[in-house]
């Protein structure tokens, strides 16, 4: 029995005083599900300690080096993280890879890098439409998962979860239809072996509280990766609150 898992992505988006009225809005009462909270760095500490607070989520970075420390300007490390009090670090994400050419190979190394400080990675996968028109979504994912494969051991998948994010769903209000994330769902569960059974494969894509109980009704959709609506308290509750 896998526990769902919603999870905010506020990527750039926010500042201090929307965080203090976010946290204070929050209402997650009645929620099965996990709840993490990735906010920018800065925030990290506000949001854990409205976290310690509530009680009702964890906090996550939205990046790390795959470096332990040294000369890496303007890099975030695991132990950092942990300093802040995060639990979860999203890898991979899209926008990493699209906009700052972050290779499936690095993701990999910092999918290693968190696991190391015990952080639970999430790793982002997921093709874009040109990729997608070609037909060639599950091998898209299938070599980004592949990275990872090559430098883990089957077992390290059980401390992390994957997130399907096809880049044409993200921040434009187009979802995959329930059956197609499905699909790809049920693909990236078999390319983990038997461990894959017990890893949480959370979609990302534009959910947002009126279209999240039809994807989270799929056997393999155990929860999402918010951005856009996690940006609004009720709205990201609204989400958390169709996880079951
Ligand atoms: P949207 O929910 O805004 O489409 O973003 C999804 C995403 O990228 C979450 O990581």
């Amino acid at each position: 029995m896998r526990i769902s898992l919603v999870a905010a992505n506020w990527k750039m988006n926010g500042n201090r005083a929307f965080a203090e009225r976010f946290f204070t809005d929050l209402e997650l009462g009645d929620v099965s599900a996990d709840v993490v909270v990735c906010p920018p760095f800065p925030y990290l500490s506000q949001a854990a300690q409205a976290a310690e607070k509530k009680g009702s989520f964890k906090v996550g970075g939205q990046n790390l080096s795959h470096e332990p420390d040294g000369a890496f300007t303007g890099e975030v490390s695991a132990r950092m993280l942990l300093d802040c009090d995060a639990r979860y670090v999203i890898v991979g994400h899209s926008e990493r890879r699209g906009l700052y050419g972050e290779t499936s190979e690095l993701v990999a190394k910092k999918f290693v890098a968190a696991q190391a400080a015990n952080l639970i990675p999430i790793l982002c996968v997921g093709e874009t439409l040109q990729e997608r028109d070609q037909g060639r979504t599950l091998e898209v994912v299938a070599s980004q998962l592949q990275a990872v494969k090559a430098v883990i051991e089957e077992k390290a998948w059980e401390c992390s979860v994957v997130a399907y994010e096809p880049v044409w769903a993200i921040g434009t209000g187009k979802t995959a239809s329930p059956e197609e994330a499905q699909n790809v769902h049920k693909f990236i569960r078999t390319q983990m072996g038997d461990v894959g059974l017990t890893v949480r494969i959370l979609y990302g894509g534009s959910v947002k509280s009126a279209n999240a109980s039809a994807l989270f009704a799929q056997a393999d959709i155990d929860g999402a990766l918010v951005g856009g609506a996690s940006l609004d308290a009720k709205e990201f509750a609204g989400v958390c609150r169709a996880a079951v």
